[in-house]
């Protein structure tokens, strides 16, 4: 998906004090009120409580998120339902997002303060993302997309139960209500999804027809004399793509998880988050306790002027990161800070970037360009060159972001360390996990593969990932040694350092290179940490490398750079002929088996959103992550690439 500024709602106020829209010349809601509109429309008229209720997931989804007054009904009328489903999904889309600012100034009267005060306390950064949002301890979530309805729509991977049309009229506002968007909508609905909206615009009846709907007319409120209701009854029922269908065990919703690493915990957290239990296989009989502050690491998005695939999907990972890092480190004794990143830009001027963020239409609480001079304050230290300031990033240490995952997923997760996972088998429809004799260790129908680089071991050569092993050293000296400055936070471009870690201590980094199995700490490669540092902060420490300590580590990266996250292709079904193998989406995959793995060297920052889109791939829950990007992240996606290779002419 082509990515386009988010250009903020211009919010008036007509003479009755109803919300306008200039831009679109109409009223966000009608005279009578917004939330007589959403029970009466939205609500009833999509059956709603009673459809929701005693089901485990209910999924709506909106067109105009505009004050949100349509969710924060909906959320009321769910929370009041002693009967409601275990789960809400409240997907929206909204082209012109309000200011914060603007928000708040919309529910100064509002009558449920706070729900719209968790809103707003919860209102994502104006950027052309997918944001999730969590209310209710997580069992209300908002999946938000600022942009276009016609660009978003294709993009969502859900399946719908109702929509809330609720665009401007369409003689004012007709791209919300034209043939492609109603076709992609009856794309996403679910069995016996349902429709409403206020408009009885002949040409949304006829759309949302060909689209598959029976439309009917029903009596309006509020001085609208009749609504629009649809119900989902396609001549064809649509066909979903292998990658895109929920694992087959809703009863048991259970995972065994391989590998007790980030990428493991914030999976086991993630399926939490709908309902499902796991069980963690981890081959490390303790957890390492090492120096404090060791194993310190950053997290931050990055810009790019194409916006392409790496740029959204870090920015998008960086954005769920900043909430999962702050949840940790709210907490007592888990070190770590949300303050910030700046990054040193070697080959731009402060001119050139800016022109690029404008470009980019890229806000200023995701990322700033940020002259020498500015950068300098803000980092404490004597720098020169621009660099760019992302306001949501940090650093934590690492294994207590990854404990304060496990602790989050619950009870219903368990741990078992000390359990190598030998060898994976197929029995009786379910997996196997076998130790080196032989003998099973545990079984599901689900299973996902977190462990780095051995996965590619576990799924026994039979898929081709194009994985490697990169080695990597940080260094670590004393805060007070002579001749050594640091930052006031954390300052990164070709390697890092950290701001002074509890402990007295200085940490940067990291080394990358080939990986040749060495676990021991090297000297030249502290040299190397430590000229990094020389570059970045300006000050030369006056320590010899032969007394530094550190860590080696290794880093599971794929050659496109991206992580590999989702249901593992079925090699023997690829054999079959007449296969369309061009997209990710239609490999074939093989039942229950799922990796999320090549974390390379950002696992803080994509954990939490890798792990959220893989739990709703398993558990069929609307994706945190649009579909281009769930391609491109696909553990199918170099099966595509070789079968575009083959065809390519
Ligand atoms: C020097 C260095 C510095 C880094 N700095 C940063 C940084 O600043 N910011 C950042 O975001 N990232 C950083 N990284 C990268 C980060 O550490 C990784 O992205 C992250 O650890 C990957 O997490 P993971 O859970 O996928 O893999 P791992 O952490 O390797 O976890 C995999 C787990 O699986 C277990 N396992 C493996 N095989 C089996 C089996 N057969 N059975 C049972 N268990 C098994 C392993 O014991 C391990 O616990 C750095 C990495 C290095 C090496
Ligand atoms: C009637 S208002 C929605 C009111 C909202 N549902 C509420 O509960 O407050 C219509 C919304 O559609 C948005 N909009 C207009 N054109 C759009 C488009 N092409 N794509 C997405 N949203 C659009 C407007 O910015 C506006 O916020």
């Amino acid at each position: 998906m082509k990515t386009a500024p988010v250009v903020a709602a211009t919010l008036d106020y007509d003479a009755d004090g109803v919300p306008f829209s200039s831009r679109y010349n109409d009223r966000y809601h009608p005279r009578s009120g917004a939330f007589g509109q959403a029970r009466h429309v939205f609500l009833k008229g999509n059956g709603l409580p009673e459809r929701w209720r005693e089901r485990e997931r209910f999924v709506v989804l909106e067109t105009g998120f505009g004050l949100g007054n349509n969710f924060l009904t909906t959320w009321d009328a769910w929370r009041a339902d002693p009967r409601r489903c275990d789960r809400l999904h409240f997907i929206s889309i909204e082209k012109h997002p309000l200011s914060r600012a603007d928000l708040v100034r919309a529910h100064s009267a509002s009558r449920l303060p706070a729900l719209a005060g968790e809103l707003i306390r919860q209102w994502p950064s104006l950027t052309p993302n997918l944001h999730s949002l969590h209310f209710d301890a997580g069992r209300v979530q908002l999946l938000l997309a600022f942009g276009d309805v016609a660009d978003w729509l294709p993009e969502i991977v859900a399946s719908v139960d109702a929509f809330f049309l609720d665009g401007f009229a369409p003689d004012r506002n007709p791209a919300m209500w034209q043939p492609r968007v109603l076709r992609a909508i009856g794309r996403l609905a679910a069995d016996g999804a349902t429709a409403a909206t206020w408009s009885v615009a002949r040409s949304v009846q006829s759309g949302l027809a060909t689209a598959g709907f029976e439309v009917r007319r029903e009596p309006g409120s509020g001085g609208k004399r009749e609504i629009t209701l649809a119900r989902f009854a396609p001549r064809f029922a649509p066909r979903r793509a292998p990658s895109r269908l929920a694992a087959a065990s809703p009863a048991e919703r259970h995972a065994l998880i391989v590998g007790a690493g980030i990428a493991g915990c914030a999976v086991a957290w993630a399926l939490a988050a709908q309902g499902w239990r796991s069980t963690l296989l981890e081959c490390l009989p303790i957890v390492t306790s090492d120096p404090p502050g060791r194993r310190a690491g950053v997290f931050h998005g990055i810009v790019n002027p194409q916006d392409g695939t790496h740029a959204r999907f870090n920015r998008a990972a960086a954005l769920q990161a900043q909430h999962v890092v702050c949840a940790a480190v709210e907490r007592p004794g888990i070190d770590g800070q949300v303050a910030g990143v700046l990054r040193i830009e070697r080959d731009g001027t402060n001119e050139a970037m800016q022109a690029q963020l404008d470009a980019l239409g890229l806000p200023a609480d995701y990322v700033q360009a940020l002259a020498g001079a500015q950068a300098s304050r803000m980092s404490g230290l004597p720098l020169t060159a621009p660099a760019w300031f992302y306001p949501g990033g940090g650093w934590v240490q690492a294994p207590a972001l990854t404990a304060s995952l496990l602790r989050r997923a619950g009870t219903d997760t368990v741990l078992r360390r000390g359990t190598p996972i030998a060898e994976l088998r197929r029995h009786d429809d379910r997996w196997q996990s076998l130790d080196a004799s032989g003998s099973v260790l545990a079984e599901a129908a689900v299973v996902v593969l977190a462990n780095a680089f051995d996965a590619l071991r576990l799924v026994g050569g039979a898929v081709d990932w194009p994985l490697h092993c990169v080695r990597g050293q940080t260094t670590e000296l004393p805060a007070s040694t002579p001749g050594l400055r640091l930052p006031l936070l954390p300052v990164t471009g070709n390697g890092y350092v950290l701001p002074e870690l509890p402990g007295g201590m200085a940490l940067c980094g990291a080394t990358a290179d080939r990986d040749d199995g060495d676990p021991a700490l090297r000297l030249r490669d502290h040299d190397r940490n430590l000229a990094h540092l020389a570059r970045l902060t300006g000050s030369a420490p006056d320590a010899a490398a032969s007394t530094l300590a550190g860590r080696v580590g290794w880093r599971c990266v794929a050659d496109d750079k991206l992580p590999l996250i989702g249901a593992v292709p079925d090699v023997q079904a690829l054999l079959r002929p007449g296969l369309r193998l061009d997209q990710p989406r239609f490999v074939p995959r093989a039942a229950g088996l799922y990796v999320f793995t090549a974390l390379a060297s950002r696992g803080i920052t994509w954990a939490a959103l890798g792990a959220q889109s893989l739990a709703s791939v398993i558990s069929g829950a609307p994706c945190p992550l649009e579909a281009s990007l769930l391609d491109a992240v696909d553990a199918g996606r170099f099966v595509s690439r070789v079968a575009r290779r083959a065809t390519a002419p």
